[in-house]
């Protein structure tokens, strides 16, 4: 396929790219090798696969398949490194982590790019969410590194050993932060596998932890799919699984790893509610709405798929709701106006239609925008279903797109017994005037995060995580420091 000249040019195995107001230059490579042992390696059978610009199908690079056999070289590669990273100066350790921070914080606008050519997403959101926040969070567990003993007071705080990190494509950089900045201040070393559909900002990560001179080992980066993650979670030489992605996926890890010593963390789907009350401030809960489901193509877990709408509200808040959405750019995510970009890949695309077929044959009424859209690349137009109940599988089952269903209820315990009637419980959240109403929401939603009068706000300092199937233990904040230790008396 032929590449425009305006998009990609090539010269020295470097593509640099076009140059939207927004963005100066990228540099992606034209093929990434794996990154083990603090060099790039080739994949031992050679073997690459492409990833894509889902904006517009083309080609962006080639990155390593990685097997079981590189990923038991990158294993004993953070072994080697494992001994002398963790008994490594608790402070020696945070500046490399600090390093980090900074250099991200320095090519912001080069990850920012790069994670919107690969991924889809709206560059608003890269520049000002995505890498912003995974600086923070180097920066943040940069600062436990020497301070582990006033973290957990009278215990002593040990690390577990190779961490092995599997990540989706919806955050795809902000997710490898949140699980390597704190493996790597506890003093863990890591073999990280990025998702198919999303490697680049993971190799440019490769890059940055060689430029900060980390020791070769302490993050090894292995790209590939279903069968790379699969290899790393069997590793014997494996001490923990951090996993990040569907929750059909999770269920196969924590099978394999029942029985075994590994320590996991499983952050998996969700189907959140976004409870607007009567008395609510209407405007800023319709922005609120927008941004809890339109956020990300709606690619977030936490995402609020369901609204639970007041009656005496609703016909407002779903006019309301139609008129801003009718205002929402869906299109080019490098252009900094649109608001939802590309759907991430083909399958997920198939995966939101066959939704939007589904809600119709459930008998719900469906309701989009009627924006243009471009010819090629995968788009799904922002979309509602209202008439739905609660058995209906829209209702029930995580979309993963920009599509929204709409419910509504009349009393405190009917908004409450339908929040919670999921089989999720990552997240949930709350419109209304009243603290009162709020605190009791908050406690009675079985959700990791409730958000009130807000949604979609992350924090390095909070941790995140879900109950029942929206997964196992806790990121983020002190929570996600224990998550890398083993605590002593
Ligand atoms: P997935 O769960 O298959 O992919 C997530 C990561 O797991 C990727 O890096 C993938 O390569 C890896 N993986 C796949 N199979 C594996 C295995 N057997 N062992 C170890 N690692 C494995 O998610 P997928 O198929 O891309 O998306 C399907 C659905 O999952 C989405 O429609 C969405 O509902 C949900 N999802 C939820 C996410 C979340 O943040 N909670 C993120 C991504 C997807
Ligand atoms: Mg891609």
């Amino acid at each position: 396929m032929a590449i425009p000249e305006n998009k990609l040019a090539f010269g020295d195995g470097w593509q640099y790219s076009p140059a939207p107001e927004s963005i100066d230059h990228i540099k992606v490579r034209k093929k990434y090798d794996l990154f083990i042992g603090g060099d790039f390696v080739a994949p031992v059978k050679g073997r690459y696969f492409e990833t894509i610009n889902p904006a517009t199908e083309e080609r962006l690079s080639r990155v390593g398949l990685g097997t079981e056999l590189d990923v038991d070289k990158a294993v004993a590669a953070a072994r080697k490194a494992y001994s002398s990273w963790s008994r490594m100066k608790a402070a020696e350790r945070g500046k490399y982590v600090y390093r980090i921070a900074r250099i991200l914080q320095e090519r912001a606008r080069e990850f920012a790019a790069i994670e919107s050519l690969d991924g889809g997403k709206p560059i608003r959101e890269s520049r000002d969410v995505d890498i912003p926040l995974a600086a923070a969070h180097f920066f943040y567990y940069a600062g436990w590194a020497d301070k582990l003993d006033y973290a957990f007071p009278g215990r002593t705080a040990r690390p577990l050993g190779v961490a092995g990190q599997i990540i989706p494509w919806n955050f795809p950089l902000l997710m490898a932060a949140w699980k390597i900045a704190p493996a790597l201040a506890c003093g863990n070393t890591v073999v990280l596998k990025p998702a198919e559909t999303t490697p680049l900002t993971a190799m440019k990560l490769a890059e940055v932890v060689a430029d900060a001179g980390l020791p070769p080992g302490v993050v090894n980066i292995v790209t590939g799919a279903g069968d790379t993650g699969a290899a790393i979670v069997n590793h014997p030489g494996v001490d923990k699984i951090a996993f990040t992605g569907s929750t059909a996926v999770g269920r196969i890890i924590q099978k394999a790893l029942a029985g075994t010593n590994k320590r996991y963390t499983l952050e998996l789907g969700g189907k959140a509610a976004n409870i607007i009350f009567a008395d609510a401030a209407i405007d800023q809960a319709v922005e609120g709405i927008v941004n809890g489901i339109f956020f990300n193509q709606g690619h977030v877990c936490c995402a609020g798929s369901r609204l639970l709408v007041q009656e005496s509200v609703a016909d407002q808040v779903i006019q309301k709701l139609k008129d801003r959405m009718d205002t929402l750019i869906v299109g080019d995510p490098l252009d900094k106006n649109t608001d939802i970009g590309a759907i991430n890949s083909a399958a997920q695309l198939e995966t939101i239609e066959s939704y939007l077929a589904i809600g119709e044959e459930e008998g719900a009424e469906l309701y989009q925008s009627a924006c243009p859209v471009p010819d090629r690349g995968y788009w799904c137009r922002p979309t509602l279903f209202t008439g739905v109940s609660q058995s209906n599988r829209v209702v029930q089952e995580e979309i993963f797109g920009p599509v929204l269903a709409i419910q509504t209820f009349r009393t405190f315990s009917e908004a409450l017994s339908k929040a919670n009637n999921t089989r999720y419980g990552l997240s949930g959240g709350v419109w209304t005037d009243k603290g009162a109403k709020i605190f009791k929401i908050t406690q009675n939603v079985r959700a990791g995060v409730v958000w009130a009068n807000t949604f979609n706000k992350f924090d390095p300092t909070s941790p995140f995580g879900g109950y029942k199937e929206s997964g196992v233990g806790r990121e983020g904040g002190l929570h996600g420091l224990d998550a890398y230790l083993k605590l002593e008396a």
